[in-house]
């Protein structure tokens, strides 16, 4: 969703925030914003539509310099995408420009009593409020008017403010949207995110909720609401700018797809000791409950829906999922013997978060998955479990729902050795099963060739179905996804035994249905389903094992990948079809790593 930075050093700001800007891009906008500050005045451009717009005003805008700064692309909630609702937002003297992310609840009522005051409003947006009220209330003061008026915001906000009367400050402050502080040498920064920053500095530190920081080019201090300095720890980021880059790869998705042996791996080996899984994350006792409940959005969603299957069967516990933008709604049975555990590779997803508070209410204890180090659930949760994955830029996930199925397992097989339902014996097996995953994983990669040539025949179906059962039915679900989020092309995964009941009737000459058929204990009725779609001219494009021979006379098209323990096959075998999507949209000349209407992290309800 919407990215900020802010920039305070001796070079020029505007080359360094627009470079920012657009490393910011993968988190989904729809305008761009720069303001920069030279001694006591504030000068910015803003537009709708790419970085690349605003890169060409803001350059050739001779008024536009300064060592310090802030910048923005939004992603439109309040307020159409258009020049006077993207940020920055100015008040109308110049004394101030702000950059926000998140939402101001009751930015209405703080419209209406300004609106009684005399002030005027020019954009349509929530955050227009922030500017007017540190107008309305500032005396000279500028800490002391940024805690004052924080107090009055409610809702969510990640804030960048410009001060005329303090040339080379900029100003932070927090609650409940993303942002870290980047600590360089002579110069310094926040952002919404680490990948704004990382090409010039790697320490950082977190500014916490309820925060505030003053930042120039030789300084960072952090105050609480009542101005007292609160002292805090720099951590440094251990991956490499190259990281959050292409690296020769035409897109982040490809890139990442090819790094999911090595990201399975990251979060696999280290936690694995003596041949056993080990969390020294995880201080519970799992014979203090009787039910896990998931809950996450999206892909990291249905990656629960496979770590449900896998937990339930190795636990012999009840474990049941549930979407984490509906949970609260259900008023859930929720209690101190549930062990909620929360998926998320952002860390920032706000009905994810939701969720949490929900479950926190009800004296849960919640266990996250995340993949983003210092993210807000990685706080709020009890436990965390990192799949250290590395950045993942690509809207669609990839590397991030593969590693987050791979902690599912891992937990799985830890539980139901705390549970004594799996012996020393069967754990150190199952174990080693899941060791072998980023091995399988390189292997299924040798696909892609193969799979591109799929993707060429098969590019222009108007809709594609994705059926399995049980596991692979999981997997199917996380397919259809991927495919529609960067092809937009129509597609449903279902249950293959649910076909019948009423989506057969969409089944029709030359519709594509893709049938994963990598669980073979059901392989027979899968094989069935095939032949009723079949039946009614659907062409099939089956993903079976290594070995399997029965499928090629079922299906027109075969792809087959690595064997693994059956249990552990969605790791593997969500790879072709991750490469299939990818393929699928290139033919289509769709704009894959930032998909239309879609952002990376989803911080609004
Ligand atoms: O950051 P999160 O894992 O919490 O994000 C959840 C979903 O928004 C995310 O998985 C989304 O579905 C992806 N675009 C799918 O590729």
């Amino acid at each position: 969703m919407c990215g900020i930075i802010g920039f305070s050093g001796k070079t020029d700001a505007k080359s360094i925030i627009l470079d920012g800007l657009k490393r910011l891009e993968y988190r989904g906008y729809d305008s761009a914003g720069i303001a920069l500050q030279k001694d006591n005045t504030i000068n910015m451009v803003k537009t709708t539509g790419k970085v690349d717009n605003l890169v060409k005003i803001a350059e050739s805008n001779k008024n536009l310099v300064g060592n310090c700064g802030i910048g923005h692309t939004r992603w439109a909630t309040h307020g159409v995408p258009s020049d006077v609702n993207a940020h920055p937002h100015m008040s109308s003297d110049g004394k101030f420009a702000i950059v926000h992310n998140g939402i101001i609840e009751n930015h209405a009522e703080i419209k209406k009593s300004l609106i009684d005051k005399g002030i005027k409003f020019l954009s349509e947006t929530d955050t227009e409020v922030i500017v007017q009220l540190l107008d309305y209330y500032y005396d000279g003061d500028i800490k002391k008017t940024l805690a004052k008026i924080s107090s009055m915001l409610e809702g969510s906000y990640a804030l960048g403010v410009l001060c005329a009367d303090f040339p080379g400050s900029i100003f932070a402050a927090k609650v409940s949207s993303p942002l870290i502080i980047g600590v360089g040498a002579g110069e310094n920064y926040f952002a919404s995110d680490i990948t704004a920053f990382i090409s010039h500095t790697k320490n950082v530190i977190d500014l916490d909720d309820g925060e505030f920081a003053e930042i120039t080019a030789d300084r960072v201090s952090v105050f609480d609401h009542n101005l007292r300095d609160i002292k805090k720890e720099e951590r440094k980021i251990t991956w490499d700018v190259a990281a959050a880059e292409k690296s020769g790869y035409e897109h982040f998705m490809l890139k990442e797809i090819m790094e999911q042996p090595g990201a399975l791996k990251a979060t696999i080996e280290p936690r694995i000791k003596d041949g056993r899984v080990s969390f020294d994350e995880l201080n519970i006792d799992m014979k203090k409950y009787d039910r896990i409940l998931i809950t996450a959005c999206g892909s990291a969603y249905y990656a629960g829906c496979v770590g449900r299957d896998v937990i339930e069967k190795l636990c012999r516990l009840h474990v049941h999922t549930e979407v984490a933008s509906e949970l609260r709604y259900r008023d859930p049975m929720i209690d101190e013997k549930t062990l909620v555990m929360v998926i998320s590779q952002s860390g920032e997803t706000a009905d994810t978060i939701a969720a949490i508070k929900e479950a926190k209410n009800k004296n849960a204890d919640v266990v996250a998955i995340v993949n983003v180090v210092g993210s807000t659930i990685a706080k709020l949760a009890d436990y965390t479990i990192y799949t250290w994955a590395g950045p993942e830029i690509a809207v669609a996930t990839t590397k991030g729902y593969t590693t987050q199925v791979a902690v599912l397992y891992m937990f799985a097989v830890w539980a139901a050795g705390k549970l004594g339902r799996i012996d020393d014996k069967k754990l150190k097996e199952l174990t080693n099963d899941i060791k072998i995953l980023p091995e399988r994983a390189q292997r299924t990669l040798d696909l892609n060739t193969r799979v591109k040539k799929l993707a060429d025949k098969y590019y222009s179906k108007q809709s594609i179905f994705f059926i399995g059962r049980y596991l692979d039915y999981a997997v199917c679900l996380e397919g259809s996804l991927k495919l529609k989020e960067i092809s937009y092309i129509h597609s449903e995964a279902y249950a293959a035994g649910e076909l019948k009941h009423g989506t057969i009737a969409l089944i029709e000459d030359g519709r594509l249905v893709v049938s994963v058929c990598c669980y073979e204990p059901l392989l027979d009725k899968i094989i069935s389903n095939i032949q009723q779609v079949k039946a009614r001219g659907a062409q099939v494009l089956a993903l079976a094992i290594e070995g399997n021979k029965k499928i090629f006379a079922e299906a027109d098209d075969v792809l087959l990948v690595p064997k693994a323990n059956e249990l552990f096959m969605a790791a593997v075998e969500i790879i072709p079809l991750q490469l299939f999507a990818y393929y699928v949209a290139k033919n289509n000349h769709c704009d894959i790593d930032k998909p239309k209407n879609l952002a990376k992290s989803v911080t609004v309800e």
